[in-house]
């Protein structure tokens, strides 16, 4: 990881249910940075739901897309940005992570079990077409880990509230700068 002082750019990946859109705008709030989702990136480009797109477009359509935001939101500055579990499959983007300068990327970490069962519990289960496909959950899980192991932070999520997990991320990087507005 680049030294904390010149870290611009958080990306923070994990699987569906890992937390990234509930950790990344309290982190960016703490460092009055910019917070991006992905997937709602995605969602206005395409002029549809990510279940839709899947459904009419097909998953490869998806990634396509994807790997397109991820490099512009990756060209930003004093951003969060939180990935859809699945944007590691795609290799560019993994070479991208891999090669981006003054960026922290941040694995939030959690056994499918408890993932699954997040999921679940929130009101939006049905417009992840990822978590109906039961039968390649497991494998599309245990496929990704490696990558996702490849973070510079990994962060182990289950037994911790997210104001937690923000500290926790925040305590790997000390000196990072937060925007001007908060001196
Ligand atoms: C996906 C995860 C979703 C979304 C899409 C595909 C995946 O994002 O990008 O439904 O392949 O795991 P979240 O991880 O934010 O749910």
């Amino acid at each position: 990881m680049s030294d904390p002082q010149s870290i611009r750019r958080i990306v923070l990946t994990g699987f569906m249910g890992a937390g990234k859109s509930t950790i990344g705008p309290l982190l960016a709030k703490h460092l009055n940075w910019d917070f991006v989702d992905t997937d709602n990136v995605v969602e206005s480009r395409a002029g549809k739901k990510v279940a839709q797109i899947f459904a009419q477009d097909g998953e490869a359509a998806f990634r396509a897309i994807e790997a397109e935001v991820i490099r512009g939101c990756c060209g930003r500055e004093g951003i969060v940005i939180s990935l859809g579990g699945g944007a590691i499959e795609t290799e560019s983007t993994r070479e991208l992570l891999a090669r981006l300068e003054d960026t922290c990327v941040v694995f939030l970490d959690a056994p499918l079990e408890v993932l699954v069962a997040r999921c679940l519990a929130q009101t939006n289960a049905e417009e992840r077409p990822v978590l109906g496909d039961r039968e390649k959950l497991l494998r599309r899980f245990s496929s990704r880990l490696a990558h996702y192991r490849n973070a510079h932070i990994t962060v182990a999520t289950p037994e911790l509230a997210p104001d937690q997990v923000v500290d926790r991320i925040l305590a790997e990087m000390p000196g990072i700068v937060p925007s001007r507005a908060d001196f």
